[in-house]
């Protein structure tokens, strides 16, 4: 195995809806996945026996809990390899913000141990793996503009890929993903199923006004669990929509948010507007799940 570089992309939520508590204590979701081109970087280096992990982030572990080392020793038992990994991971995508970012660090290190160990099993083989790790790892096998299903594992491409230029905004306040749910269920009641997806996909044709229908059912829990993430969202989303954003909303449990723009100059107006008020905005692109293969065909 020679040294192997990644690109761990990040993700945004473009809609979640939180159907019911399952008996697993995990929640039963529907959730529309879309990766973009913000990401970390991932090198993998060949070591005789130990799985070891290194990050130039203060609030990533060093250890044999994070779940990128989790994800190469997972792989390793399951086919069997002798030999050892050094995993670096150098942060760029916010941590704690509802972005994946250690989901999708550790669905690049099962994809390129995959390739670099040969162990052949691609994202299908991979996949039940994936899921043991976290919810959010087997969506990152696939990539692009994706339906998530039960716990957000159970994964499905959809046919129309969003292309799009999206400002991601950071509070800099880490949110508990676990504790945002917590709060979820004291609001929880058994109710008829939303169909705000439902009403997406099936607009698809209609343009940027299908992204109104959309909603984020974690956004009033998280903003309760941070008190002090809710002026800062009212603010973000003005001037993201105010600049034009066909959606606005925070992604997963936050605390990051986007806004999402038919174009480059608007995205960079309301980027340097947020900047302007003192938030760290940048902007980055959709990926398809064509160009999130093709990043993987080429080797990275
Ligand atoms: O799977 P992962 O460890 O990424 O999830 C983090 C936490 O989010 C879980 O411990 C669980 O509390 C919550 N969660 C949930 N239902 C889901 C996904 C995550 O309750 N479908």
């Amino acid at each position: 195995m020679r040294a192997v570089r990644l690109k761990s992309y990040a993700k945004v939520n473009l809609g979640l809806e939180v159907l019911a508590l399952r008996d697993d204590g995990y929640h039963e979701l529907r959730t529309l996945f879309q990766t973009i081109d913000l990401h970390d970087d991932v090198v993998l280096r060949p070591r005789p026996r130990d799985v070891t992990v290194r990050c130039d982030h203060p609030l990533v572990p060093a250890d044999g809990t994070n779940l990128a080392a989790r994800a190469a020793e997972a792989l390793r038992a399951y086919a069997r390899v002798s030999g050892g990994v050094e995993i670096e991971i150098r942060k760029r995508i916010p941590v704690g913000g509802g972005l994946g970012g250690g989901s999708s660090n550790a669905a690049a290190v099962l994809l390129g141990l995959d390739r670099a160990w040969k162990t052949g099993l691609g994202p299908a083989g991979l996949h039940r793996l994936a899921r043991r790790l976290g919810a959010d790892v087997p969506y990152f096998l696939l990539g692009g503009t994706a339906l998530g299903l039960s716990r957000g594992d159970e994964v499905y491409p959809l046919r129309h890929q969003v292309r799009a230029h999206v400002v991601v905004v950071d509070p800099g306040i880490h949110v508990s993903t676990a504790r945002v749910f917590a709060r979820v269920d004291a609001a929880l009641t058994p109710r008829a199923n939303s169909n705000s997806i439902f009403c997406f996909v099936s607009r698809e044709l209609e343009g940027s006004g299908r992204f109104r229908v959309l909603v984020n059912d974690l956004e009033e829990a998280a903003l309760e669990e941070a008190p002090a993430l809710r002026e800062q969202v009212r603010r973000v989303r003005a001037v993201l929509l105010g600049e034009g954003a066909c959606l606005a909303a925070l992604s997963g449990s936050g605390g990051s948010c986007f806004g999402l723009f038919g174009g480059a100059r608007p995205a960079e107006r309301a980027r340097a507007a947020l900047a302007g008020e003192g938030f760290r905005a940048l902007v980055a692109r959709t990926l398809t799940l064509d160009q999130y293969r093709a990043a993987w065909g080429r080797g990275r």
